[in-house]
């Protein structure tokens, strides 16, 4: 099972995430992932009208849900592989009544895959966010899957050159080791540290703090 799970993505990057799919999704969230989602995909021509923010591994949404009604004016799109997270959003982000989206979160696109195949996806080769974050990356703690550990160099060089130039990358991660292997991996890139500290809604994963730590740090970087 796990080395099914561990298989190469389509960008023949090694996987970084766990699973796509968990229990079967309920007939309203089906209905959603086949009738809504491909209408809220990233468009291309939005790129250049508006300012972008990029969630990198929403889950189930919550804090991308905060950061579409904090940021009326911006486009919000959430990067996600993981369906029953996609699902979830979906089913939140929608009325039980008729299935539209809320007012409030018209300004979400989902990318309900592999970030890095829409970040170097040729039709968005030059699109610029004004955030990206990345909450609660998976942390791949054991030695021999350190590879698939999201944050490396390369990836993060990947980010810095979708950033605008007042941009910012906020990581937050409760895996403290994790934590200092991104500072590690920062000295292979041209970001900076601008902050480490940050007030932010708690996210699934961090209420249920799997490592155990007593809260997650913060990195808030810049080119
Ligand atoms: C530990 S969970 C955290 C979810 C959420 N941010 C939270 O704090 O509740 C990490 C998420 O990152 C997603 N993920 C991992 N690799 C990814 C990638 N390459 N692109 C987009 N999402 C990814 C996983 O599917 C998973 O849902």
């Amino acid at each position: 099972m796990e080395k099914q799970e561990l298989k190469h993505t389509e960008t023949h990057e090694l996987r970084t995430f766990g699973r796509r799919h968990g229990k079967k999704l309920s007939t309203r969230k089906q209905y959603l992932m086949d009738s809504v989602l491909p209408d809220i995909a990233p468009k291309i021509a939005e790129k250049s009208n508006n300012s972008l923010i990029l969630e990198i591994g929403f889950g189930n949404g919550e804090h991308l849900r905060d950061l579409a009604v904090s940021n009326p004016d911006s486009i919000v799109i959430g990067a996600e592989p993981f369906a029953n997270g996609v699902a979830a959003l979906l089913s939140a982000m929608t009325t039980e009544s008729d299935n539209s989206i809320m007012n409030k979160y018209k300004n979400i696109r989902i990318h309900p895959d592999d970030v890095r195949l829409l970040l170097h996806d040729e039709n968005f080769q030059d699109i610029k966010f004004n955030e990206i974050w990345v909450l609660h990356p998976d942390p791949w703690p054991k030695a021999r899957h350190e590879k698939r550990r999201l944050l490396n160099h390369d990836f993060l060089n990947l980010l810095s050159e979708h950033l605008s130039n007042t941009g910012k990358i906020i990581i937050g991660t409760d895996h403290w080791e994790y934590y200092d292997w991104i500072v590690e991996q920062l000295k292979q890139t041209n970001l900076k540290i601008k902050s480490t500290s940050l007030d932010i809604i708690k996210t699934r994963y961090q209420i249920k703090n799997k490592a155990g730590t007593s809260e997650p740090k913060y990195l808030v970087l810049s080119n």
